[in-house]
Protein backbone atom coordinates (compact mmCIF):
# COMPACT_ATOMS: atom_id res chain seq x y z
CA UNK A 1 0.00 0.00 0.00
CA UNK A 2 2.78 2.16 0.94
CA UNK A 3 5.74 2.32 -2.08
CA UNK A 4 8.75 1.79 -0.97
CA UNK A 5 11.40 4.41 -0.87
CA UNK A 6 15.18 4.14 -1.44
CA UNK A 7 17.29 8.03 -1.41
CA UNK A 8 20.56 8.49 -1.77
CA UNK A 9 21.70 11.22 0.25
CA UNK A 10 25.55 12.29 -1.35
CA UNK A 11 26.38 14.72 1.31
CA UNK A 12 29.46 16.83 0.19
CA UNK A 13 30.89 14.75 -2.05
CA UNK A 14 31.05 14.71 -6.05
CA UNK A 15 31.56 16.35 -8.86
CA UNK A 16 29.84 17.47 -11.77
CA UNK A 17 30.93 14.45 -13.86
CA UNK A 18 31.25 12.04 -10.86
CA UNK A 19 27.10 12.89 -10.17
CA UNK A 20 26.09 12.16 -14.17
CA UNK A 21 28.11 8.99 -14.56
CA UNK A 22 26.37 7.45 -11.34
CA UNK A 23 23.09 8.95 -12.47
CA UNK A 24 23.35 7.31 -15.52
CA UNK A 25 24.42 4.26 -14.49
CA UNK A 26 22.22 3.72 -11.61
CA UNK A 27 19.25 4.83 -13.72
CA UNK A 28 19.88 1.43 -15.75
CA UNK A 29 21.05 -0.34 -12.65
CA UNK A 30 17.34 0.06 -11.32
CA UNK A 31 15.09 0.32 -14.02
CA UNK A 32 12.54 -2.40 -13.26
CA UNK A 33 12.43 -2.72 -9.69
CA UNK A 34 8.93 -1.48 -8.05
CA UNK A 35 10.54 0.99 -5.43
CA UNK A 36 11.01 5.00 -5.88
CA UNK A 37 14.60 5.32 -6.00
CA UNK A 38 15.45 9.00 -5.52
CA UNK A 39 19.53 10.68 -5.38
CA UNK A 40 20.34 13.84 -3.80
CA UNK A 41 23.55 15.00 -5.50
CA UNK A 42 25.20 18.43 -4.37
CA UNK A 43 23.26 21.81 -5.79
CA UNK A 44 26.43 21.82 -8.35
CA UNK A 45 25.25 19.30 -10.41
CA UNK A 46 21.71 19.46 -9.97
CA UNK A 47 21.27 21.29 -13.83
CA UNK A 48 23.71 18.08 -15.07
CA UNK A 49 21.65 15.46 -13.69
CA UNK A 50 18.40 17.30 -14.33
CA UNK A 51 19.42 17.63 -18.05
CA UNK A 52 19.63 13.18 -18.40
CA UNK A 53 16.82 11.52 -19.94
CA UNK A 54 16.49 9.41 -16.95
CA UNK A 55 13.85 6.93 -16.60
CA UNK A 56 13.46 5.42 -12.76
CA UNK A 57 15.92 8.18 -10.88
CA UNK A 58 14.28 11.08 -9.30
CA UNK A 59 16.62 14.12 -8.37
CA UNK A 60 16.20 15.18 -4.73
CA UNK A 61 18.33 18.63 -3.14
CA UNK A 62 19.93 18.22 0.09
CA UNK A 63 18.56 21.58 1.89
CA UNK A 64 16.76 24.67 0.89
CA UNK A 65 16.20 28.06 1.74
CA UNK A 66 13.73 29.46 4.85
CA UNK A 67 12.67 32.12 1.77
CA UNK A 68 11.33 31.99 -1.95
CA UNK A 69 14.21 34.92 -2.91
CA UNK A 70 15.89 37.67 -1.58
CA UNK A 71 19.00 38.77 0.17
CA UNK A 72 19.82 35.37 1.25
CA UNK A 73 23.64 34.60 -0.04
CA UNK A 74 24.46 31.49 -0.32
CA UNK A 75 20.92 29.97 0.03
CA UNK A 76 19.20 28.16 -2.80
CA UNK A 77 15.26 28.84 -2.82
CA UNK A 78 12.26 26.23 -3.61
CA UNK A 79 11.84 28.12 -6.50
CA UNK A 80 15.18 27.24 -7.75
CA UNK A 81 14.95 23.53 -7.16
CA UNK A 82 11.57 23.07 -9.10
CA UNK A 83 13.18 25.24 -11.87
CA UNK A 84 16.11 22.21 -12.05
CA UNK A 85 14.15 19.21 -11.82
CA UNK A 86 13.96 18.18 -7.92
CA UNK A 87 10.97 16.69 -6.63
CA UNK A 88 12.18 15.98 -3.11
CA UNK A 89 14.20 17.97 -0.78
CA UNK A 90 15.83 16.48 2.35
CA UNK A 91 14.89 19.09 5.06
CA UNK A 92 16.08 19.23 8.84
CA UNK A 93 19.61 16.54 8.46
CA UNK A 94 20.94 16.37 11.43
CA UNK A 95 24.48 17.29 9.69
CA UNK A 96 22.83 21.03 9.53
CA UNK A 97 20.36 20.95 12.82
CA UNK A 98 24.21 20.42 14.37
CA UNK A 99 26.61 22.29 12.57
CA UNK A 100 24.46 25.12 10.65
CA UNK A 101 21.71 25.78 13.80
CA UNK A 102 18.88 24.16 12.35
CA UNK A 103 15.89 24.56 14.53
CA UNK A 104 12.83 22.69 14.46
CA UNK A 105 11.06 25.74 13.81
CA UNK A 106 13.16 26.57 10.54
CA UNK A 107 12.70 22.74 9.30
CA UNK A 108 8.68 23.65 9.62
CA UNK A 109 9.10 26.68 7.68
CA UNK A 110 11.17 25.00 4.85
CA UNK A 111 8.57 21.89 4.79
CA UNK A 112 5.51 24.11 4.59
CA UNK A 113 7.63 25.99 1.64
CA UNK A 114 8.68 23.03 -0.12
CA UNK A 115 4.62 21.48 -0.40
CA UNK A 116 3.65 25.06 -1.62
CA UNK A 117 6.00 25.18 -4.48
CA UNK A 118 5.20 21.60 -5.22
CA UNK A 119 8.76 19.45 -3.47
CA UNK A 120 7.99 16.60 -1.49
CA UNK A 121 9.97 16.90 1.79
CA UNK A 122 12.39 14.06 3.12
CA UNK A 123 12.09 15.29 6.75
CA UNK A 124 14.75 13.93 9.20
CA UNK A 125 14.75 13.21 12.72
CA UNK A 126 16.93 11.51 15.19
CA UNK A 127 18.60 11.48 18.49
CA UNK A 128 21.60 11.46 19.70
CA UNK A 129 23.68 9.33 21.10
CA UNK A 130 23.31 11.08 24.87
CA UNK A 131 19.90 11.69 24.29
CA UNK A 132 19.02 7.64 23.72
CA UNK A 133 21.30 6.65 26.92
CA UNK A 134 18.93 9.19 28.92
CA UNK A 135 15.80 7.19 27.55
CA UNK A 136 14.82 9.97 25.28
CA UNK A 137 14.34 8.85 22.03
CA UNK A 138 11.38 8.67 22.06
CA UNK A 139 10.53 12.19 23.25
CA UNK A 140 12.91 13.30 20.97
CA UNK A 141 11.31 11.94 17.70
CA UNK A 142 8.11 12.90 19.25
CA UNK A 143 8.80 16.63 19.43
CA UNK A 144 10.89 17.01 16.11
CA UNK A 145 7.73 15.14 14.46
CA UNK A 146 5.25 17.62 15.58
CA UNK A 147 7.38 20.34 14.92
CA UNK A 148 7.85 19.55 11.78
CA UNK A 149 4.34 19.40 10.50
CA UNK A 150 2.93 22.04 12.58
CA UNK A 151 0.25 23.88 10.70
CA UNK A 152 0.20 20.91 7.63
CA UNK A 153 -2.89 20.53 6.35
CA UNK A 154 -4.18 16.66 6.35
CA UNK A 155 -3.91 16.58 2.94
CA UNK A 156 -0.63 17.25 2.39
CA UNK A 157 0.62 14.49 4.66
CA UNK A 158 1.15 12.10 2.45
CA UNK A 159 3.67 14.21 0.28
CA UNK A 160 5.91 14.22 3.11
CA UNK A 161 8.49 11.36 3.67
CA UNK A 162 9.59 11.53 7.45
CA UNK A 163 13.26 9.49 8.00
CA UNK A 164 14.21 8.65 11.16
CA UNK A 165 18.02 8.92 11.60
CA UNK A 166 19.52 8.29 14.89
CA UNK A 167 22.53 10.46 15.05
CA UNK A 168 24.54 8.08 16.48
CA UNK A 169 24.14 5.48 13.78
CA UNK A 170 25.13 8.10 11.00
CA UNK A 171 28.13 7.33 9.31
CA UNK A 172 29.89 5.52 12.12
CA UNK A 173 29.17 1.71 10.97
CA UNK A 174 26.60 1.32 13.85
CA UNK A 175 22.73 0.75 12.72
CA UNK A 176 19.99 0.76 15.09
CA UNK A 177 18.34 -3.24 15.01
CA UNK A 178 15.96 -4.07 12.46
CA UNK A 179 13.30 -4.24 15.94
CA UNK A 180 14.58 -0.80 17.03
CA UNK A 181 14.00 1.37 14.34
CA UNK A 182 10.91 -0.35 13.79
CA UNK A 183 9.58 0.67 16.87
CA UNK A 184 10.49 4.11 16.80
CA UNK A 185 9.21 4.28 13.24
CA UNK A 186 6.09 2.79 14.76
CA UNK A 187 6.02 5.46 17.44
CA UNK A 188 6.21 8.32 14.62
CA UNK A 189 3.50 6.81 12.78
CA UNK A 190 1.52 7.14 16.03
CA UNK A 191 2.27 10.56 16.73
CA UNK A 192 0.76 11.47 13.15
CA UNK A 193 -2.17 9.42 13.60
CA UNK A 194 -2.83 11.23 16.91
CA UNK A 195 -2.90 14.31 14.90
CA UNK A 196 -4.20 13.43 11.55
CA UNK A 197 -6.26 10.11 11.98
CA UNK A 198 -5.02 6.63 11.26
CA UNK A 199 -6.33 6.78 7.65
CA UNK A 200 -3.33 9.19 6.95
CA UNK A 201 -0.94 8.38 9.07
CA UNK A 202 -1.25 4.99 7.43
CA UNK A 203 -0.08 6.73 4.00
CA UNK A 204 2.83 8.53 5.04
CA UNK A 205 6.29 6.87 4.20
CA UNK A 206 8.59 6.58 6.93
CA UNK A 207 12.59 5.91 6.03
CA UNK A 208 15.25 4.19 8.29
CA UNK A 209 18.53 6.29 8.10
CA UNK A 210 22.12 5.48 9.53
CA UNK A 211 24.61 2.77 8.20
CA UNK A 212 22.45 1.37 5.60
CA UNK A 213 23.88 -1.17 3.88
CA UNK A 214 23.70 -3.77 1.31
CA UNK A 215 23.94 -6.47 4.41
CA UNK A 216 21.79 -4.59 6.48
CA UNK A 217 18.60 -2.91 4.38
CA UNK A 218 16.68 -6.65 4.02
CA UNK A 219 16.31 -6.88 7.26
CA UNK A 220 15.27 -3.72 7.78
CA UNK A 221 13.13 -3.71 5.21
CA UNK A 222 11.32 -6.71 6.59
CA UNK A 223 9.76 -4.65 9.42
CA UNK A 224 6.34 -3.50 8.52
CA UNK A 225 7.18 0.28 9.88
CA UNK A 226 10.02 0.66 8.08
CA UNK A 227 8.85 2.43 4.08
CA UNK A 228 12.21 2.81 3.05
CA UNK A 229 16.24 3.94 3.41
CA UNK A 230 17.80 7.51 3.38
CA UNK A 231 21.52 6.36 2.99
CA UNK A 232 24.72 8.36 2.76
CA UNK A 233 28.07 6.84 2.43
CA UNK A 234 26.44 3.48 0.66
CA UNK A 235 24.52 5.46 -1.65
CA UNK A 236 28.00 6.77 -3.57
CA UNK A 237 28.81 3.38 -5.08
CA UNK A 238 26.93 1.92 -7.98
CA UNK A 239 27.30 -1.60 -7.04
CA UNK A 240 26.56 -0.51 -2.87
CA UNK A 241 23.59 1.76 -4.01
CA UNK A 242 22.10 -1.07 -6.49
CA UNK A 243 22.64 -3.77 -4.32
CA UNK A 244 20.13 -1.67 -1.29
CA UNK A 245 17.69 -1.18 -4.00
CA UNK A 246 17.48 -4.25 -5.10
CA UNK A 247 17.45 -5.52 -2.12
CA UNK A 248 14.57 -7.99 -2.52
CA UNK A 249 17.24 -10.07 -5.04
CA UNK A 250 19.21 -10.84 -1.80
CA UNK A 251 19.14 -14.97 -0.75
CA UNK A 252 17.48 -15.26 2.15
CA UNK A 253 20.11 -15.93 4.73
P1 LIG B 1 25.32 6.91 6.40
O1 LIG B 1 24.48 5.97 5.57
O2 LIG B 1 26.64 7.23 5.80
O3 LIG B 1 25.38 6.45 7.83
O4 LIG B 1 24.53 8.33 6.42
C1 LIG B 1 23.19 8.35 6.75
C2 LIG B 1 22.64 9.70 6.46
O5 LIG B 1 22.98 10.67 7.12
C3 LIG B 1 21.74 9.83 5.31
O6 LIG B 1 21.11 11.08 5.31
Amino acid sequence: MRKPIIAGNWKMHKTVSESVGLCEALDRAVQDVDIEVVVCPPFTALSAVCALAMRKVKIGAQNVSIAESGAFTGEISPLMLVDVCCSYVIIGHSERRQHFGETDAMVNKKVHLALQHGLRPIVCVGESLMQRRAGETEAVVVSQTKAALAGIAQEQVPDIVIAYEPIWAIGTGETASADDANEVIGTIRKTIAEIYGQETAGRIRIQYGGSVKPDNIRELMAQPEIDGALVGGASLDLKGFTAIVRYHEQQQS
